[in-house]
């Protein structure tokens, strides 16, 4: 179950944290995995360590927010390793300029904003748009978004403007789902929980896992269990859904 020998997949944003733990579980299922980043040498990393274990990884570092940059690594992806059949919309931030400085939408300006939409949703958008045609042709293709409870529902936590690119990243999938169902391709979103995995302090990490269900929070590898899952052969039925991984947070 869940073989991917023989697919190539990419994963935007994958050099650190959820990406990374994305990356590595597909490669580990057998994929051949392009690793994406902003950061060159981050993408550089994940794919030497997937390398050094004896995964098969090359380093695909591009912005997800630029159109053309994505089209010609798209298109490079597929001349070196063969066209995207499992793409991971996994590159975003709650902040502008890949911080996670939150703010109230009050005291949020114009650019701060733009900057979270353009990563959150018009880099799923310039992802999709890219991956699409071969998959379509090809009649097999997975199409998976990392989005976040903050798609789902409101909170009191200077997200605003990132909750409602998510939300766009969630209904678009929704209807790309509706839209490609017939050629093989699958599209889901994963509203994940609180992954927080440079946060040492005990306190803090206290703080934020007492209200999940589970009592602990999400881990990079989590996202991959649910990625492999939902880029396998085994979840063709799957599509159209938004998955909660949140140690229970919500239930729906
Ligand atoms: N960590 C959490 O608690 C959490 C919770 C809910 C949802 N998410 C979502 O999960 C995904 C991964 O989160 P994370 O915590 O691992 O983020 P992170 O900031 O640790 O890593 C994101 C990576 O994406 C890259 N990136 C940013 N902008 C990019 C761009 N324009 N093009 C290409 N690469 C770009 C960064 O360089 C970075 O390496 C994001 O979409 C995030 O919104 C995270």
């Amino acid at each position: 179950m869940f073989d991917l020998n023989g697919k190539i997949a990419l994963v935007t944003g994958a050099g650190q944290n959820v990406g990374e733990g994305i990356a590595h579980a597909l490669a580990r299922q057998g994929a051949t995995v392009a690793v994406n980043d902003y950061h060159a040498d981050r993408a550089q990393k994940v794919a030497d360590d997937i390398t050094a274990k004896g995964g098969k990884a090359v380093a695909a570092p591009f912005d997800v927010t630029d159109l053309d940059a994505v089209t010609k690594a798209f298109a490079e992806v597929a001349a070196n390793i063969g066209t995207v059949d499992i793409l991971v919309n996994n590159a975003g931030t709650a902040g502008p300029n890949e911080t996670m400085k939150v703010s109230p939408f009050r005291e949020m300006s114009v650019d701060y904003w733009r900057g979270i939409i353009d990563v959150n949703l018009f880099g799923v958008l310039n992802c999709c748009k890219a991956a699409l045609d071969p998959m379509v042709e090809k009649g097999w293709g997975r199409l998976i978004t990392i989005a976040s409870g903050a798609g789902n529902v409101g909170l009191d936590m200077g997200v605003s403007t990132y909750g409602a690119a998510k939300a766009g990243a969630i209904g678009f999938m929704r209807h790309l789902a509706m839209e490609n169902a017939p050629y093989g391709v699958t599209a889901n979103t994963v509203a994940l929980g609180m992954v927080l995995r440079n946060v040492k302090d005990p306190e803090l990490v206290k703080k934020w896992s007492d209200p999940i269900p589970v009592k602990r929070l999400g881990t990079p590898e989590d996202a991959g269990a649910l990625a492999v899952y939902l880029a396998s052969e085994e979840s063709a039925w799957m599509t159209g859904q938004t998955l909660g991984l949140n140690g229970g947070t919500t239930t729906s």
